[in-house]
This record gives C-alpha cells, structure tokens and sequence, in this order.
C-alpha cells in the first residue's frame, strides 16, 4: 500500500506525513511529495519515499504518482492556477489506479460564494466528472492564520477584519492534518464530504476577546468595510490580489460561510479539537 501526500514541503502536507508516521504506516509506504525535494529531505533520511511533483508538470505527476493506493491532495496556493493544477493532479491520480483521492477542500465549497471557495467547488466537480473514489476534507480557517497576526494584533491593540459577527470554525493545521490520515487509514470514506472546523466556533470579535484573556491587555475588534480591510493588508505589505482574495474570505466568514456545526473533524480524529484559548496561549508563551 502507498500512500502519496502532495505538498509535504508545505506545513498541512508535512503535518499530515507526520500523522501518517504517527499513526504507523510504515515510512516506505509513504511518499512524501513537494516541488523542491530539499525541502523534504528529512521525511526521506527517515526512510519515506521523496519524489518531487510539481502540478504544472503532468509527466512528472505521472512519475511522482506511480503506484499510488491512495492520495492526499493537498491544494496549491497560487489561487489563479489552482484548478488547472488540481485537474492535472487528479489526471494522474486516475492514471495512477489510485483507489483513493482525499482532496483538502473549502467549507461549503459547494454552496460558499467566495473566490477561494469557487476554486474549490470546480476541483469538487473535476473529481466527480473523472470518476476517481473520492473524499472532501472540507477544512474551515486556520487558527494559525490568527496566531501568526498576534505580534500585530497586540501592536495595534486591535483584531481587524471583515468578518462581522460571522462565526468562523478555525482548526489547527495538525487537527486537519490528523483528520486526513485518519480518513487514509481507514475504510469507509470513499464518498464521504466531511465538514472540518474547530469544536467552538468563534466570531473575529471573540478572538479579540480570547486574546485580551491571555495577553491581559484590552484587544478589541475593528470590523472594516471589505475594500478597507483589502487596503489595509497591502498597507500591511500583502500582494494586491491575495488582500483581495482575503478581503473576500472576510466577507464569506460575515455570511457564516466557514461555520460548521458538523462535529466531523472531533469524531474523525477522537478527541475535541485544539481551542482558541489554548492556541493563543500557546502562541504568546
Ligand atoms: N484553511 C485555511 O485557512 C487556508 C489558509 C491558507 C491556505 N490554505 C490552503 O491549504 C493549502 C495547504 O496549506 P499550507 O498552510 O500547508 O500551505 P503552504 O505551507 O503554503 O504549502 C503549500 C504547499 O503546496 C505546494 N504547491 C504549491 N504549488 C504547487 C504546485 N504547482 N505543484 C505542487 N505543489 C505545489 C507547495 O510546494 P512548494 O514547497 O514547492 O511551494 C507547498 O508544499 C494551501 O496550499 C491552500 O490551498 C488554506
């Protein structure tokens, strides 16, 4: 049995290698993939099977992809190119015989009306037409996408966004990454759209709330129109289309877009999920 994990240079792909390791399959019968295999070198001095791939290079998926039972393929950053990268992914998973394609997909991707979950849903769809045995690990935000703003955050004495009052589910990385090895261990997934978040679902008003807890300080939350907050992040020094893409992503949060009530990612991994208040008090240790 292999299993292939793409974006393994990544930090979701490299946790869920090391979910896979923990949850012991044997190191041979991972392989661990990445554009850049330097990246990776220390899955392969522990014996996992490293091979480079790069979505935008359909002969190498082929290669990279050989042999593969089941694979988790984790979504490419570059937003604009994604779905034709995950289509040539999914390409060679078929091509491959894979029996298994666990796809890190959006929250609602089929039905969120953000930039970032339209590319979801078309890899969604991809998945679907191809006919390839298929599971959705519909991930919600990542806490640490929060955690990593605190230096910020506690500069500016303010959480800004805007999300509204929108209920957001953020999970850790490795609590996502757990859920996917998990689902590639298992039986019983082909099908299955799992709906991942965090077990308490938060607004951008109650983390400001958590982290004035932690840092003993009064944090409060600022909640901008979404093309301010889109200003703010290229202020901030972010890439005019990406503060657009998150801008965007605030404003789906508003909609209750990355909100699940579904419990899927505490029953798959069989323990509740890593709180908002244990993240940020990890984060300011
Ligand atoms: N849920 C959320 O809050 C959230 C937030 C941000 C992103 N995401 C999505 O979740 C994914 C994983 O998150 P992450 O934090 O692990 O991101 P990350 O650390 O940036 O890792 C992304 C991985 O994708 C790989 N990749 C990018 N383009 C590729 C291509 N053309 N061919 C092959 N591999 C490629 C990267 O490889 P290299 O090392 O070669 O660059 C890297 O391993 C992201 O890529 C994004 O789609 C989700």
């Amino acid at each position: 049995m292999s299993i292939v994990v793409t974006g393994a240079s990544g930090q979701l792909g490299r946790l869920a290698v090391e979910a896979l390791l923990d949850r012991g399959v044997s190191a041979s019968d991972i392989v661990a993939t990445g554009r850049d295999i330097d990246r990776i070198k220390e899955f392969a001095d522990r014996g996992v099977v490293v091979r480079r791939a790069d979505f935008a290079d359909p002969d190498g998926l082929t290669a990279a992809f050989e042999g593969a039972d089941k694979l988790l393929l984790v979504s490419t950053t570059t937003v604009d190119e994604r779905v034709a990268n995950h289509r040539r992914a999914i390409d060679a998973a078929v091509a491959a015989g894979a029996s298994l394609v666990a796809y890190t997909s959006m929250s609602h991707a089929d039905t969120a009306t953000t930039i970032l979950a339209s590319t979801h849903r078309a890899t969604e769809e991809y998945l679907r037409a191809r006919g390839v045995p298929s599971v959705l690990l519909r991930n919600s935000w990542y806490l640490e996408n929060y955690m990593d703003q605190l230096p910020l955050v506690l500069r500016n004495e303010a959480v800004v966004g805007a999300a509204g009052q929108g209920r957001i589910s953020a999970a850790a990385r490795a609590d996502y990454a757990e859920a996917a090895a998990v689902v590639l261990t298992t039986e019983g997934h082909v099908g299955a759209v799992y709906e991942l978040g965090g077990d308490e679902a938060f607004t951008l008003t109650g983390l400001a709330t958590a982290i004035s807890a932690v840092a003993g300080r009064q944090i409060s939350y600022t909640d901008l129109p979404a093309d301010e907050f889109a200003r703010a992040l290229t202020d901030a020094g972010l890439p005019a289309d990406l503060a657009h893409v998150l801008a965007d992503a605030d404003l789906g949060m508003s909609r209750d877009e990355l909100f699940t009530g579904s419990g899927d990612l505490s029953r798959l991994i069989g323990r509740p999920t890593t709180s908002l208040a244990d993240a940020v008090a990890a984060a300011l240790r």
